[in-house]
């Protein structure tokens, strides 16, 4: 019988939930399920579209047409898809970021998304990163994760990151972007981003990400153990 669990892992931007996520999902044999690459999608729909991001009846009315869709390649990565064009990298712009901010705070598309999330959930093992996961996506989840770090070091590691890429962005530009984001990410009415009361706090401020998918690897094992 193939184990059936799911593992939440929050936090705020930065924290490198999906480099962990990614690699506690490949360890434990999960599916992963990046559920900002979701959000990021409807972002840049609205974008595309030339839905104005400060006006959330325009965004709540457009969603039903932003067709979103996860598919796993055969090398087992997520992808994905705005009505059936791949847009796993145009989703990763500076624009694409606040956009996703934007749309991640308006109910109506927080209801479908996290609809669709749990539709790929049921019946799988999966380990899946977001803001809501173990309050509101899977509130019964095996394991919660809630991974923070400083601000300063999330900055930095952002900013390693786009530097690896070729986005030669400032630091404090990075730094601004993401104090923004946190928060519009905490402050919003709907599913704020907060730890859940059952979730395992871990601040990986002076951990390596793979000291931190370790952690996570040894608490989901026993999590499994015990609900087996
Ligand atoms: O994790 P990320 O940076 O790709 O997320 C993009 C945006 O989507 C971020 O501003 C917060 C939002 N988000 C959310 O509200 N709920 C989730 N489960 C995942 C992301």
């Amino acid at each position: 019988m193939p184990r059936v669990f799911s593992i939440a892992i929050d936090g705020p931007s930065g924290a490198g939930k999906s480099t962990v996520a990614k690699a506690v999902s490949e360890r434990l044999n999960a599916t992963y399920l990046d559920t900002g690459a979701m959000y990021r999608a409807v972002g840049l729909f609205m974008l595309r579209n030339g839905v104005p991001l400060a006006d959330r009846d325009a965004i709540a009315e457009n969603c039903a047409r932003a067709e979103v869709d996860v598919r796993y390649g055969r090398d087992g990565r997520q992808r994905v898809y705005l009505g059936g064009e791949d847009v796993s990298d145009a989703i990763r712009t500076a624009e694409a970021s606040l956009a996703a901010s934007a749309v991640s705070t308006v109910p109506e598309v927080r209801r479908r998304m996290v609809q669709l999330q749990r539709e790929i959930a049921r019946g799988r093992a999966v380990v899946m990163d977001g803001r809501d996961i173990g309050t509101d996506v899977l509130p019964n989840a095996t394991l919660k994760v809630f991974l923070t770090a400083s601000m300063e070091v999330r900055a930095r590691r952002r900013h390693q990151e786009l530097l690896e890429k070729g986005m030669d962005e400032p630091y404090e530009k990075v730094l601004e972007e993401l104090r923004r984001r946190d928060e519009t990410d905490t402050k919003r009415a709907a599913s704020p981003l907060r730890r859940a009361e059952d979730a395992v706090e871990l601040d990986c401020s002076e951990m390596t990400l793979r000291e931190v998918a370790d952690r996570i690897v040894r608490l989901a094992e026993t999590a499994i153990g015990e609900g087996a």
